[in-house]
């Protein structure tokens, strides 16, 4: 149970507990179709529901963003220098309490998941889950036709470190998509380092086998479908 003001402030953007107390005040909110006596009421955000001037507050409890990344942008919810990817959310998309789950290099570009359900970020981020985040890469030389199979047989990266298996799909001379299984620091670029190659330009186009909405510019945000929030959650 919640105070009804609260709940207001939380799931309405652009209103703050004071706004919503007189929203309540003015006789504008109902709960389950009643006028609410008071902005202290206690509510049930999962199952009443709450309307303000007639029209029913859609419930979120946490929100799942995707944002097509641009390069020169940190995946950091705070930074003293860079523009972050929290600040490139439009208004509608705020919120207390959201963070990228999983870090692109700074000149990297591409799906970057933002959300404030910690529980979802935690299993998206764990080296045991294993979500697949699939990359489109362009290299400084062209690949040969044996390294697909060098990846799916593991790179040793420096360190030394041995990768995951990941698969390796050639498109073109210097451009093929990459699929990891895990998400160490520098990744991609450290497994082509490997090979004496080097990655030029680097997107992420999909995470847990979603892809990124080719409808959104660099830069531009929305919230996952509910349709996408279940797949993510089933994938992991
Ligand atoms: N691998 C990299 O090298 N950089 C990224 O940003 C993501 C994966």
């Amino acid at each position: 149970m919640e105070r009804l003001d609260r709940f207001l402030a939380e799931q309405l953007k652009n209103i703050s507990r004071k706004g919503a107390k007189e929203l309540v005040r003015r006789g504008e909110v109902t709960v389950n179709g009643v006028k609410a006596a008071s902005a202290e009421q206690k509510i049930d955000p999962a199952g009443d529901v709450i309307a303000v001037s007639g029209r029913a507050v859609k419930y979120r409890r946490f929100l799942y963003i995707m944002l097509n990344k641009p390069a020169g942008v940190v995946c950091a919810t705070r930074d003293g220098l860079s523009q972050t990817v929290l600040e490139l959310l439009p208004e509608e998309l705020r919120r207390r309490g959201l963070f990228p789950a999983g870090r692109l290099d700074r000149d990297t570009v591409g799906f970057v998941l933002i959300t404030d359900d910690g529980e979802l970020a935690h299993r998206v981020l764990s080296p045991k889950s294993h979500v697949p985040k699939k990359y489109f890469v362009r290299l400084r030389d062209p690949v040969t036709s044996d390294i697909p199979e060098k990846f799916s047989a593991g790179i040793i990266i420096d360190g030394p470190e041995t990768c995951l298996p990941a698969e390796l799909e050639i498109l073109s001379g210097r451009e093929c998509l990459l699929t990891l299984h895990e998400g160490k620091y520098h990744q991609v670029k450290r497994m082509f380092a490997a090979l004496g190659n080097e990655v030029v330009y680097l997107k992420r186009t999909e995470i847990a086998g979603i892809p990124l909405d080719a409808a959104l510019d660099e830069g531009e945000a929305r919230e996952l479908t509910e349709n996408e929030v279940e797949r993510l959650k089933s994938g992991l």
